[in-house]
């Protein structure tokens, strides 16, 4: 008979607790540390026996089988998906590990993984926060041999999922059409999404939301801008393991001895509280990692965007009266967007000259930026440094700043080529643009933008930049924000292709798409609600048809759209009709007095059936449990009654009192949570393409 194994002692587990969620690991000898546990919160003292020492080998195995550890490599048993694939020159080709230190500080710890054989060492430090339940990754890998090290792939984490994870929510995007929500079985088959297209990419941050059997949930995303790969492998000793990572194109890092590579950071969370609960999980982990100026998020200003307007027609009158129009309902931050610079009349030319056009702006930007701020509203600026026009004073000065191959033809994408910002005086001459403009003009505001994809990106020395290049605009945005700390950056992508963790430290918004349809615009917003808080999500009103799609809907379906975001507008406001000014002041005032709640808010996403998507908006804490809901209607009703919205974010033990605030009506229902929560909220009969806005209070 087999004898009861001992438990471990606390000197060799790991146990890492959120409020809702654990963590645990088993160290094991010098080999690296064991996964034993990511999941539901478990108590304080964890006690378990070594797996070592309960696990029985089965047929065809190693006497000295591998199980999943923190960092899996290749070569010495592990038949998984490696962490680390390095080489010298095709020796040193497997990684082992011949020493592990551990640090533990409170709710973090830190392996260092060290192989003297291969001559490599590796840190891992995680960290949970009680408060947020985010698992913050950060992995790195030192060359300790003597020559250079090839490094084709080096992942940010590697986490356990059981064998109940079972339903994979993913996303896809293109221009136009981002964060499109795919919902697939996780199979034996394995899953793998790579973006090799240099940026972050128009489907969202590298992440996915994968659902248990029991409704809980991990997320995870990686704090990065550029091409990245995850993949999720089925293992058979009965659980999947999900890798994170940046995909690395062919020769793109070799490290000399004693050279770091430093790998971007996961950001992972366990909810009980399924997908919504990730989603409120990395709002809190995101809002942590802001860097605001004078370090607090002040209110959301309202802007007006000069882009869907006016395009490249720019007319400093026509602005002027563009800015009065704006300032008359209520608009607090004006951007002139592209078309302000050195013979930037159309997307063929002039970028990488960032002067102001003298025939549209014969005394420069000043007037203008002038007029805007006498008349109380913030100037921002468009700029798009990253890129050249190959028609441009830049590039005709230095054809050799473009990212390129030599011997191969430079591809244009709107008409544009990427300079390579890991030459230092590429990078120096934009800072000195970008200063120069800072410094000469009252602007509080950038809109970065970013218009293509890379290709072809080698650096002088014919190498793969991407890697360089993600982190040398990392560099010139933390320069430009020293240089002007007060000054909120926009990160823009043609739309929404640049959004993640990685750059939301260093920007204040994010433009999530150039589709400004209302209807087309709402799986987009949900989508990067799933990764991102919605005071980052730049939500606009645009104009009908709408520019994108040609779809007409009312100012009032378009507005009630935008309100859950950080609202502006894009259109031509002085070609209003006076009915339709009047509903765009209302609008507006309207989200001066809801943006504190929407903000910073707890997020709660929904579908109702029968064409009827929601969301809320509260701050459920026992004093102030009060929510906005936001019900829309997209399509017909196909029932002869419209379905009841459950809302399962509410006290079953509570009671609540409902008013409808838009369209504006001052009667109020009560009923119990749990009423709410089980049969729903009744709605009113609502047109295709409408809203209703509720306030929901405890009472
Ligand atoms: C793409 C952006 O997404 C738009 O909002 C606008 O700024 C254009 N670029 C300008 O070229």
């Amino acid at each position: 008979m087999d004898q009861p194994q001992a438990n471990l002692t606390p000197a060799n587990l790991v146990a890492l607790h959120g409020t809702k969620s654990s963590v645990v690991l088993e160290l094991d000898g010098d080999s690296a540390p064991l996964w034993r546990y990511w999941g539901p919160r478990l108590l304080d003292e964890v006690s378990l026996p070594s797996l070592r020492s309960t696990r029985r080998e089965p047929s065809f195995s190693l006497n000295e089988d591998v199980p999943l550890a923190v960092f899996p490599t290749f070569g010495i048993g592990w038949f998984g998906p490696s962490a680390l694939l390095a080489h010298r020159c095709g020796r040193d080709f497997s990684q082992s590990w011949t020493g592990c230190a551990v640090e533990r500080d409170g709710g973090a710890v830190r392996f260092t993984l060290t192989d003297d054989v291969a001559g490599v060492a590796v840190t891992i430090s995680l960290a949970l926060d009680s408060a947020s339940d985010i698992l913050t990754i950060k992995t790195s890998l030192t060359n300790t041999g003597q020559h250079g090290l090839d490094v084709p792939h080096l992942a940010s984490a590697c986490l356990p999922l059981p064998d109940e994870a079972l339903a994979l929510e993913h996303y896809t995007g293109r221009h136009n059409h981002e964060f499109q929500l795919q919902q697939e079985a996780l199979g034996r088959g394995g899953w793998r999404r790579e973006n090799r297209r240099g940026i972050t990419g128009h489907s969202g941050p590298c992440g996915a939301v994968v659902s248990g059997k029991g409704g809980g949930a991990w997320g995870a995303q990686l704090a990065w801008s550029g091409n990245h790969v995850q993949s999720i492998d089925w293992i058979d000793d009965g659980q999947f393991v999900w890798q994170l990572g940046e995909w690395l194109a062919p020769g793109e890092i070799r490290l000399a001895a004693g050279e770091t590579l430093t790998a971007p950071e996961v950001l992972a969370t366990f909810s009980p509280e399924g997908a919504d609960g990730v989603a409120r999980n990395f709002h809190a982990a995101v809002r942590a990692r802001m860097s605001w100026p004078g370090g607090k998020m002040k209110s959301r200003p309202v802007h007006l965007n000069t882009w869907e307007g006016f395009y490249f027609d720019h007319d400093e009158d026509a602005l002027r009266e563009l800015a009065d129009a704006a300032a008359e309902v209520g608009i607090e931050r004006f951007v002139l967007d592209d078309g302000w610079f050195h013979r930037r009349d159309d997307d063929t030319r002039a970028l990488g000259d960032w002067w102001p056009d003298t025939g549209k702006y014969p005394n420069g930007l000043a007037p203008l930026a002038a007029h805007v701020t006498d008349l109380g509203m913030e100037f921002g600026l468009w700029v798009e440094p990253e890129m050249v026009n190959p028609d441009s004073d830049l590039f005709r000065a230095h054809p050799d700043w473009a990212l390129q191959i030599a011997g191969r033809p430079m591809l244009t994408a709107r008409n544009q080529l990427v300079l390579d910002l890991t030459r230092a005086e590429v990078s120096d001459y934009l800072f000195g643009c970008v200063e120069r403009l800072l410094s000469d003009l009252p602007i509080s505001y950038l809109k970065w933008d970013h218009n293509r994809d890379l290709t072809t990106a080698g650096n002088a020395l014919g190498s793969a930049a991407y890697r360089a290049q993600v982190l040398a605009v990392y560099a010139l945005l933390d320069r430009i924000r020293a240089a002007h700390p007060a000054v909120e950056i926009e990160s823009c992508a043609g739309g929404g292709g640049r959004i993640d963790p990685g750059i939301a430290m260093r920007t204040h918004r994010f433009w999530v798409s150039d589709c400004i349809d209302a209807v087309s615009r709402l799986p987009i917003q949900r989508g990067f609600l799933q990764f991102m808080p919605p005071e980052l999500m730049g939500s606009h009103i645009g104009a009908s048809p709408a520019h994108s799609t040609g779809r007409s809907q009312t100012l009032d379906f378009r507005a009630a759209v935008a309100l859950t975001g950080h609202l502006g507008v894009e259109f031509d406001v002085r070609r209003l009709a006076t009915e339709d000014r009047a509903r765009l002041k209302h609008w507006i005032a309207l989200y001066k007095t809801l943006r504190g709640q929407i903000h910073q808010s707890t997020v709660c996403r929904g579908d109702a059936g029968d064409g009827l998507v929601w969301q809320a908006h509260g701050s459920p804490s026992q004093d102030d449990d009060s929510w906005l809901l936001f019900v829309y209607r997209v399509t017909p009703t196909e029932q002869r009654h419209t379905p009841a919205v459950r809302l399962p974010f509410l006290d079953k033990g509570a009671r609540y009192q409902v008013s409808v605030i838009e369209p504006a009506s001052d009667s109020a229902q009560y009923y119990p949570g749990a009423w709410l929560r089980n049969a729903g909220l009744p709605l009113p009969p609502m047109k295709a393409e409408s809203a209703t806005i509720y306030r929901i209070r405890r009472r």
